[in-house]
């Protein structure tokens, strides 16, 4: 058994969660990278080693019961019990009406942003529970409060603040934390593909932002990060928006009597 601090990320081969996996390693932390997809998975895994991290990869279908029940069990096992659960593993999805949404879609974005999510939770808490020690991080999203075009996506991100708070009180008295983050949009590699593909306008993402930009991975990361550690042993249960200021901007420039442009910007134009 190993002394460190053992985190797992789900999702860690790609955007929020590689970023949340190195800023771990970089910590300190033995990060646990654990993703349906190997290969991008055993890439991060080298790049935390060779900046002298540390990083195991484990194959998991968070999906899957028995998967993420194996993925427990063999974490425990091997490198001792998680101090940090970081659920990350996530699909995107395309714009939708009721009537383009296929049933499988929507289904299949709910058995893996909530019912994976549920699923690890399930799995580690009881074990954080018995150390009485332990850190649970949820990825919400801003489509969470904000009524947006993805039918499936957005209110699976509701329930998953409201699991968070749900288990925040229920682990709370074993000293298990549960928060979330809530990230507005984010130029991860899936994102700037759905750029390239035309799908998303990344000018109209900054535009709605206060900062003018969208949210780098590794900002997400950062809050991550903090709400892991020692600096928020008090916080338990709550969301923390990482959304380069999205959510008060867009009721803002959308009033009325401002037509839509920051009145702090000449146009949409000057956002690099
Ligand atoms: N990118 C954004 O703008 C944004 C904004 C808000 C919230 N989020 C959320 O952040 C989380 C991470 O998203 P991202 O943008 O980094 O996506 P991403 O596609 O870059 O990474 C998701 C990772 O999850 C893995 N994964 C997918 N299905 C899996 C499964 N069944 N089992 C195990 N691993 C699986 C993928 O292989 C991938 O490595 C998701 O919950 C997403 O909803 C993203």
């Amino acid at each position: 058994m190993i002394d460190t601090r053992v985190s797992v990320v789900t999702g860690a081969a790609s955007g929020i969660g590689r970023a949340t996996a190195k800023r771990l390693a970089m910590g300190g932390d033995l990060v646990v990278v654990a993703d349906i997809n190997e290969q991008s998975g055993q890439a991060v895994v080298a790049e935390i080693r060779k900046t002298g991290g540390k990083a195991e990869f484990y194959l998991v279908d968070v999906a899957d019961e028995a998967s993420v029940e194996n993925l427990a069990g063999a974490v425990e096992k091997t490198l001792g019990p998680a101090g940090v659960l970081v659920n990350s593993a996530g699909v995107l999805q395309n714009v939708a009406t009721l009537e383009s949404l296929s049933l499988e879609e929507h289904d299949k974005v709910w058995a893996i942003n909530y019912r994976g999510v549920y699923l690890c939770c399930r799995a580690f808490a009881p074990r954080m529970a018995r150390y009485r020690s332990g850190s649970i991080v949820n990825i919400s999203s801003t489509s969470a409060v904000a009524a947006m075009p993805l039918l499936a996506y957005a209110p699976a991100k509701s329930a998953i603040q409201n699991l968070t708070a749900i288990l925040a009180a229920e682990l709370g008295p074993n000293n298990v934390r549960v928060n979330a983050v809530m990230p507005g949009y984010v130029l991860t590699e899936q994102m700037q593909a759905r750029i390239d593909a035309g799908k998303r306008d990344p000018q109209s993402m900054k535009n709605q932002s206060a900062l003018g930009r969208m949210v780098a991975p590794e900002d997400v990361a950062n809050g991550i990060h903090f709400l892991c550690s020692d600096a928020a042993s008090c916080i338990t249960g709550i969301v923390l928006p990482i959304d380069a200021g999205y959510l008060g901007t867009v009721t803002y420039i959308n009033h009325p009597g401002m037509g839509g442009i920051h009145p702090g910007r000449t146009s949409s134009a000057t956002i690099k």
